[in-house]
């Protein structure tokens, strides 16, 4: 299992979340996020808004749903956002002790 980790324009999360659902990726966490890339901001902001989205995935997933990800917020401009991947050592549903992948979706 992997985390993914995306943080993405705020006005892209809908297009986002709604692709997601699409390919059977259903529950994820989201959050607003303040943030800077390589750019540092911009004057005079420092930190920008953004949305942060964490899914954890079936291994097999995690190249699929990085690219729903991306065809949904690439606009080519700086400040698209980005993507982390981490590794996930279990996951349990707390309703029926299911663990792993099938904790999952
Ligand atoms: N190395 C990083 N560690 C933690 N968060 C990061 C990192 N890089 C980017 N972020 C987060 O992602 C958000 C969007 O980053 P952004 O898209 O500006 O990345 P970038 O590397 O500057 O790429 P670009 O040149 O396309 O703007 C940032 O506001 C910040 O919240
Ligand atoms: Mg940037």
């Amino acid at each position: 299992m992997k985390k993914v980790e995306a943080i993405i324009r705020g006005n892209d999360f809908d297009r986002v979340k709604n692709a997601l659902k699409q390919i059977g990726v259903v529950p994820l966490t989201a959050y607003p996020v303040q943030g800077r890339g390589v750019q540092g901001g911009v004057p005079p902001y420092d930190l920008l808004p953004k949305m942060k989205i964490e899914i954890v995935v079936k291994d097999e997933d995690v190249e699929k749903v990085i690219g729903v990800i991306i065809r949904n917020a690439r606009s080519g401009t700086p400040g698209d956002g980005k993507i982390f991947v981490i590794p996930v050592e279990d996951a349990i549903r707390i309703r029926t002790g299911e663990k792993g992948n099938e904790a999952l979706y």
